[in-house]
């Protein structure tokens, strides 16, 4: 009995194997598996080459990184890596591997906004390695966009900070690049104020400025009449001398549903090895299309931007990197849209060029809602300590740095470096704002209290 259950379990297993249904067995009948690689398919070599095409519809493939210079982690515990436990955060891991993975293939493409970081890590690199940063940059591949030296709240900040912290980071870039940034990246703080189209637009001379948070309402209206980017004038008075051309970005500034590509992202990557199981690459290349085209029909010309990054992202750059190669690779070989590593100012560039014309937009984007009964409003005047310190000490900044102009910089001791820096820091849209945990607002009034008491 036992016996013959076994051999009616062995001709099963067989037939199983002759109609090819069981996969060891089809495995095993079609040899798909390669154990050598004399006998292995081609290695597919990415074409990661591209740029606007006319008459399809381009997207933009934007890396970055949002890296908050203080909020949950002080900007020294985000820098270093420190106090994981609170967020896996790591900014110089992120620079690090995003320069390596740069120098791997010469289409990529990243932008970095926060100078608070950027400098840190700066001050922290060989010749050799700044070499290779600067050559990086002059040939495109790593553009700094916004270049302020925080990505500066716009609510409860004073203009003159806005200012200053603005200029820092881009005298920084100036010196060690020769290159003035070109794109506003005001993409998480939580409400835009006129000013910016004037400050950001006539004073800074930035092209454009992007933004990720707009009214929930408001960016469904935009949405149905393609007004999500638009001539901003931020002066009734000044009109047309004071515009910039705003954007609000399409999906906060995270990529599109299903191609977040962190380390830890639960997104499917593309399979595209012929030899291994789950083979996706049809499946992800429509889902990208379908994407794009509903993208499209909410965007006036023919180019649209992703976001393609988060909070902290690129520790391990290569896990983005390596998903949007293939992207590039496969919805190119596809057709029907045209992928290709860009930045805001390409982007921007390849807009004009479209030359129609755009919606006028006079007033700020304030109060923000991201949904029903959700107003971040709070933040306008949590931690007043906060701010009054921040409003006392940008007073006294400005008055020592005309005295320091007029009596000559010290080469040794006090100077106003370290209130400057400080000041620029708390500008921060989790700083100023009072967004931050207690333990960063201390540290943001430690870092104020030591630039203070070298002017005073
Ligand atoms: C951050 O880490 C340091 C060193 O491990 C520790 O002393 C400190 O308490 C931590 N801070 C917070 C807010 O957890
Ligand atoms: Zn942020």
């Amino acid at each position: 009995m036992a016996e013959g259950m076994c051999s009616l379990l062995l001709l099963h297993l067989l037939l199983l194997c002759v109609v090819g249904s069981c996969e060891l067995c089809h495995a095993w009948w079609t040899q798909n598996y390669c154990y050598d690689d004399e006998f292995c398919p081609a290695v597919v070599d990415y074409d990661t080459r591209g740029g606007p095409v006319a008459g399809k519809l381009n997207v933009h493939l934007v890396s970055h990184s949002h890296d908050d210079v203080g909020w949950l982690k002080t900007v020294d515990q985000y820098y270093v890596g420190s106090n994981n436990s609170i967020q896996v955060a790591a900014v110089q891991y992120i620079l690090d591997s995003v320069i390596l993975a740069l120098q791997e293939d010469p289409n990529r493409k990243f932008i970095y906004v926060e100078q608070a970081f950027f400098q840190r890590w700066w001050r922290e690199q060989s010749k050799h390695k700044q070499r290779i940063v600067k050559r990086l940059v002059k040939a495109g591949q790593l553009e700094f966009i916004n270049g302020g030296w925080c990505m500066h709240d716009e609510a409860s900040t004073h203009y003159i900070d806005m200012i200053d912290q603005t200029t820092l980071g881009h005298r920084y870039i100036k010196k060690q690049f020769n290159k003035v940034p070109r794109i506003g990246w005001q993409i998480d703080p939580f409400g835009h104020s006129a000013i910016q189209a004037y400050l950001l637009g006539a004073e800074v001379g930035f092209d454009a400025v992007f933004f990720g948070r707009a009214d929930y309402q408001d960016i469904a209206k935009r949405r149905i009449d393609r007004t999500m980017e638009f001539v901003w004038q931020g002066s009734r008075t000044l009109g047309s001398t004071a515009q910039i051309l705003g954007g609000v970005l399409n999906n906060l500034y995270v990529p599109p549903h299903g191609f977040e590509f962190d380390i830890a992202s639960a997104d499917p990557p593309i399979q595209d090895n012929p030899l291994l199981y789950d083979i996706n690459v049809q499946e992800r290349v429509d889902s990208f299309v379908k994407l794009a085209v509903e993208q499209g029909k909410e965007f006036r010309t023919n180019h649209i931007m992703w976001t393609m990054g988060s909070d902290f992202t690129y520790e391990n750059a290569n896990t983005w990197f390596k998903q949007i190669d293939k992207l590039i690779h496969y919805v190119n070989k596809d057709g029907r849209v045209n992928a290709f590593y860009s930045t805001p100012s390409i982007y921007v560039d390849a807009n004009h060029a479209e030359n129609i014309p755009w919606p006028l937009k006079l007033d700020d984007f304030f109060p923000y809602a991201d949904r029903p009964h959700c107003y971040w409003t709070g933040y306008f005047t949590s931690r007043p300590t906060l701010k009054r310190y921040v409003r006392q000490l940008s007073a006294y900044l400005q008055v020592a740095r005309q005295l320091e102009f007029l009596i000559g910089k010290r080469k040794v001791g006090p100077t106003t470096d370290s209130l400057e820096e400080a000041m620029a820091v708390v500008q921060h849209h989790d700083g100023i704002s009072g967004t931050e945990q207690q333990h960063v607002a201390d540290d943001y009034a430690k870092r104020l209290a030591l630039g203070a008491a070298e002017v005073l």
